[in-house]
């Protein structure tokens, strides 16, 4: 595929014309050159890594370094996807400064965005960083680096008053200049209203057919991943005859709108 490098600019021009987003998680070289060939538009070197390079049952232990050096690999062999690395645990929960200091490190790796996790106490971080030039994307719902406060990978904001925070923080980071939120298991009907009331791309994992667009840890999408899936994934590998065509799968699925199905992937 010959297409020029996504840009923020081309990012926001898809989602105003209603176009759904690609995303997926990649950690290396050969899959960035693999997803960005399929036209995969975002990659996101995500700190899920921690749990499916790393062999941990959490992103928690996967440190800033970490980060760097895989987001330095998916940048060698990406060439025109737009590149999200995120912000591991610790890396930004001291002061702004020591948040602009990991972004910083991250974009030097490769990247073009980084990606933070929480509402509310994030967005001086988030303000300092776009105003420094750093885009920002939030990571609302289900946030894995707090898997042991929320009790679990457990949907998120099912009361009324969970709703109301979740939707709260999603306006403050886009207020604060967050240009994309990823969403992730979150009830489909909130998460809706959540992408209706936004100016901004929702990406969604977990959380319904009514985001921007989708993202998916790509191990689980390829069905490599041993044990039970979760019920929002979908294995692109069957009926595919590699890797690539999966790949291809999943983008044409989210663009033609027929992935996520509410029936069958959301609560
Ligand atoms: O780290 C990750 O892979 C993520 C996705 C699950 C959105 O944050």
């Amino acid at each position: 595929m010959d297409r020029k490098p996504l840009t923020l600019h081309r990012l926001r021009e898809l989602y105003a014309t209603g176009e759904k987003l690609t995303m997926l998680t990649c950690y290396d070289a050969v899959f960035a050159q693999v997803l960005d060939a399929a036209g995969v538009e975002i990659l996101l070197v995500g700190d899920s890594l921690g749990m499916v390079l790393q062999g941990h049952d959490s992103p928690l232990p996967t440190t800033l370094e970490e980060m760097a050096y895989h987001t330095r690999c998916v940048a060698r062999g990406n060439r025109s996807a737009w590149i999200v690395a995120d912000m591991p645990f610790g890396s930004y929960y001291e002061t702004v400064e020591q948040g602009v200091r990991s972004a910083a490190a991250l974009m030097q790796a490769g990247a073009h965005m980084i990606k933070l996790e929480g509402g509310g106490w994030t967005v001086p971080l988030v303000r300092a960083l776009v105003e420094r030039g750093i885009p920002v994307c939030g990571h609302l719902g289900l946030t894995p680096q707090s898997v042991h406060a929320l009790g679990g990978w457990r949907v998120q904001g099912r009361s009324d008053e969970a709703a109301a925070t979740l939707k709260r923080h999603a306006q403050e980071l886009a207020q604060a200049g967050a240009a994309m939120i990823v969403l992730e298991l979150v009830p489909a009907a909130l998460a809706r209203e959540i992408t209706a009331e936004l100016p901004i791309p929702t990406i969604g994992i977990g959380a319904g057919a009514g985001c921007s667009g989708q993202v998916l840890v790509l191990h689980d999408m390829l069905d490599i991943t041993p044990g039970k899936k979760a019920r929002f994934v979908r294995n692109f590998m069957e009926g595919a005859p590699g890797i690539d065509a999966a790949v291809r799968s999943y983008v044409s699925e989210v663009k033609a709108g027929r992935f996520p199905d509410d029936r069958l992937h959301s609560r």
